[in-house]
């Protein structure tokens, strides 16, 4: 079965086709248009710029994944019109018509409305215009759903023994997924536990009260001015600081030692909100305060951003470990997962894969190119709802952009 999904919930317009075998998705195409360059000299994303964006690139992606994925060859390519501004030009070039796609499956929520929007008519035309079935995902499921990519790549592991000391070449990870699972869902705005029992079987067992873990690494990095999105910046900046730890002579430790600030008595010391709470739930909003005090008292803070980023990035991870550990033993699953575009960070999948396999649990994470916005975990989890028929009339289609999970 194959699956076209469409992604547009934020800044990212996304289009990729999986094909299904039942455990995993084989991705055929994964295309993303990023406006990260465009939103950067905001510091956030406008969601009007937004909106205009997706209007301009959505068709030009889906036709870039279905050609990718071989799908359109039939189509003859009309003569490109020359683009202008409105996107009208652009839209009556892109070459689109029939193809052998089985179900369209398009994010419905959580995210802008305005950005939505575009990618939910376009589904709906299309599956209107090509007669087929279309599947309306929730965001988070996608991210989940990542999971369920098949992988060539050697990094992930789903074996019992550390990355750092297992050999094995994880040709594909098309292993038969064990349930119950505890999934840490981190992302720009959402920090989750959730419980899976099976295929579209969740429970959310704790979430963020206030920020999200992406949320506070782009609040923290607005802060220190060193960029946008933060999660990236921060985890650069922080892995300079690690590495000069781990290699003193390395000429980044030279210039620490150079700076006065080293020679503080006090170390930075960030707090771990609600690390010790009863719940499963979390709070960063503090902690973005914590870092805005400590960088307010601290004259020299500009020598030590990498220190600071260390410190924050650490300060997250601690808590994000606690609580999935705590969850996975006292729901007592197999298999810890990872999902969200903070399941970027290196540091997050290095030390949480050592605390889960330490813990006897399996372990899973995406990989990389599929942690952040992305169409192949939205297509993904599309194919899982299609094998359930969870299909939505294009009438009822609606976007929902406070939806919850
Ligand atoms: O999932 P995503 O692409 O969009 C949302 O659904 O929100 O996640 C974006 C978030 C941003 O907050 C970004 O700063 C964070 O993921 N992020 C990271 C890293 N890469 C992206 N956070 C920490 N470390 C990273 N390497
Ligand atoms: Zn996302």
């Amino acid at each position: 079965m194959k699956i076209l999904g469409i992604e547009t919930s934020c800044d990212e317009t996304a289009a990729a086709v999986v094909a299904g075998n039942g455990e995993r998705a084989r991705v055929l195409s994964n295309i993303v248009s990023s406006q990260i360059e465009i939103h950067k000299k905001y510091g956030g994303v406008v969601p009007e710029v937004a909106a205009r964006e997706h209007v301009l690139n959505i068709l030009p992606v889906i036709n870039e994944a279905l050609e990718t994925a071989g799908l359109n060859k039939k189509i003859e390519k009309k003569k490109q019109r020359p683009k202008n501004n409105d996107g009208i030009a652009t839209l009556r070039s892109a070459p689109l018509a029939m193809t052998d796609i089985d179900a369209i499956a398009v994010t419905v929520g959580p995210g802008l409305i305005t950005s939505l929007i575009t990618g939910i008519e376009t589904a709906k035309s299309l599956a209107y215009a090509w007669n087929i079935p279309l599947i309306g995902v929730n965001h988070i499921e996608g991210h989940i759903y990542a999971n369920f990519i098949e992988s060539r790549n050697t990094q992930h592991t789903t074996c019992n023994m550390q990355r750092i000391t297992c050999n094995t070449q994880h040709a594909t990870y098309n292993k038969k997924f064990e349930f119950p699972a505890i999934i840490l869902t981190v992302s720009g705005g959402h920090t989750m536990l959730v419980l899976m029992n099976g295929h579209g079987r969740f429970k959310t067992i704790g979430e963020t009260r206030d920020d999200a873990a992406g949320e506070a690494f782009d609040k923290a990095a607005k802060m220190m001015g060193i960029g946008y999105p933060g999660g990236p910046v921060i985890s650069a900046e922080a892995e300079k600081f690690l590495i000069s730890k781990l290699h003193p002579s390395s000429e980044y430790k030279q210039i620490i030692n150079k700076s006065k600030i080293i020679n503080h008595k006090s170390k930075i010391s960030l707090p771990r909100p609600m690390i010790d709470s009863p719940d499963f739930d979390f709070s960063f909003s503090g902690l973005k305060t914590a870092i805005r005090y400590a960088l307010e008292e601290d004259k020299n803070w500009k020598d030590r951003i990498p220190e600071y980023c260390a410190e924050f990035q650490q300060a997250i991870i601690d808590v994000l470990i606690k609580k999935t550990i705590k969850a996975g033993n006292k729901f007592n699953v197999k298999t810890i997962m990872l999902a969200g575009g903070v399941s970027a960070n290196k540091e997050l999948r290095k030390q949480l894969e050592k605390q889960v396999l330490k813990n006897n649990f399996k372990f899973s994470l995406p990989d990389l190119k599929y942690t952040t916005d992305n169409a192949a975990m939205i297509a993904t989890a599309g194919y899982f709802k299609a094998l359930r028929k969870e299909f939505t009339p294009w009438q009822d289609l609606r976007v929902d952009c406070n939806l919850e999970f």
